[in-house]
């Protein structure tokens, strides 16, 4: 009897769910957005992953998996009219799990609560993500705390290292053309940053261009100036496409559904994995194996203290790049915590301990004094941001 009333309760989110898929398929036919279609089509993807979990439950439990959707409905025409019914099909939802949670619990079965509970995490995500869509935080914090995502966070330290060669270290460039790789590197962590937050195919495509130039710099194969040349043009390049683009329904550069779909998932993959070369090369090639190319890199070796704020930088981008890559996989952490949030607050972590070695190993403490106060007040803004 226990099993009927399961069965029954996970059949009727089976129905919920397909209903919900179809919907999200036919409001990513309608909607005009490029990035709104993006993610509805995600989300029919996470509702069939729903179906899925559901399903297999009731084949687990005896019962037949349904195949009749619940109640379908035209919600209307407008961007605003579809979203308006996604945000209620996902409360609908909510609902139920929450309800059927409890029944789970009354029954002793605690895997299908487990289940439910994951479930309604996801449906959280997007209700909440659709609410967002619909109702944008007007207000200065709801505006900060949107913004504070791994995008954010390659811009801030980029700015931030770009800082430290253009104002302070700049004297060492023209000693020695060598450092001119610290414009390039800057710049390239300014791109990834600015096509993630565009998300357009062209840009994302620059964006993984621009990072894999880290390859022939951190070797020495070319030289930094030219590679800041490279990286520079790239970045304008982005910003022509973004200013131009803006507001335009068709793409610059369009595929068919399922081509997109992975380049775009995947292109800034590419970006971030080049990024990742930075500290692969550093570490394995330059510090183990030896010095670079000298003629275009000079050798920083991370047992001088000169070198340890490289060493720190070196050490902290390596699951930056991860946590990168991971979010373009799957944008949840455990279903609650977003990934390019982590990546934004561990940005901020490099910023600030990057800051506090430069301090630390040069003594000089008032001459860094700025760039430290300021990457504390951002860190206490966003915390307060985050807590609001
Ligand atoms: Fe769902
Ligand atoms: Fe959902």
């Amino acid at each position: 009897m226990a099993k009927e009333r399961l069965i029954e309760a996970l059949n009727d989110l089976v129905a919920v769910e397909i209903a919900a898929v179809t919907e999200y398929q036919q409001h990513a036919y309608l909607i005009d957005d490029p990035k709104m279609i993006d993610l509805l089509e995600d989300f029919s993807m996470d509702e069939m992953a729903h179906i899925e979990y559901f399903s297999r439950e009731v084949a687990r439990l005896g019962g037949i998996p349904t195949v009749i959707p619940k109640q379908i409905k035209h919600a209307g025409e407008t961007d605003n009219e579809l979203l308006q019914r996604d945000v209620h099909v996902e409360a609908d939802a909510i609902k139920r799990l929450t309800e059927y949670m409890k029944l789970a619990e009354e029954e002793g079965a605690p895997r299908i609560k487990k289940l439910l509970e994951d479930v309604r995490a996801d449906e959280i995500v997007h209700h909440d993500m659709l609410e967002a869509q619909l109702n944008p935080p007007k207000d200065f914090w709801g505006k900060m705390r949107n913004s504070m995502d791994i995008g954010s966070g390659l811009i801030l330290t980029g700015l931030f290292w770009l800082y430290f060669w253009v104002f302070q270290w700049y004297v060492f460039f023209l000693f020695d053309a060598r450092w001119a790789h610290n414009f390039a590197y800057p710049l390239i962590l300014l791109t990834i940053g600015v096509a993630y937050k565009g998300k357009k195919m062209s840009t994302d495509l620059l964006a993984s261009i621009s990072a894999f130039m880290i390859i022939p710099t951190e070797t020495g194969l070319i030289s930094g100036t030219h590679s800041t040349y490279i990286v520079s043009i790239i970045l304008l390049i982005i910003l022509v496409l973004l200013v131009t683009e803006r507001g335009k329904k068709q793409e610059l550069l369009f595929f068919q559904h399922r081509s997109r779909r992975w380049l775009k998932k995947h292109l800034l993959t590419f970006a971030f994995l080049f990024l990742l070369h930075m500290p692969f090369l550093y570490w394995v090639t330059r510090v183990i194996f030896g010095e670079p190319a000298e003629l275009n890199m000079p050798p920083e070796p991370p047992w001088e203290r000169a070198y340890w704020g490289t060493a720190s930088y070196n050490i902290l981008v390596i699951p930056f790049a991860l946590i990168g890559m991971a979010e373009r996989f799957r944008g949840t952490l455990r279903r609650r915590i977003s990934i390019s949030k982590i990546g934004y607050w561990w940005s901020l972590l490099i910023i600030i301990a990057g800051v506090i070695t430069i301090g630390a190993t040069s003594g000089d403490w008032l001459r860094y004094s700025a760039p430290l106060v300021i990457a504390v007040i951002i860190l206490i803004l966003s915390i307060v941001a985050h807590k609001k």
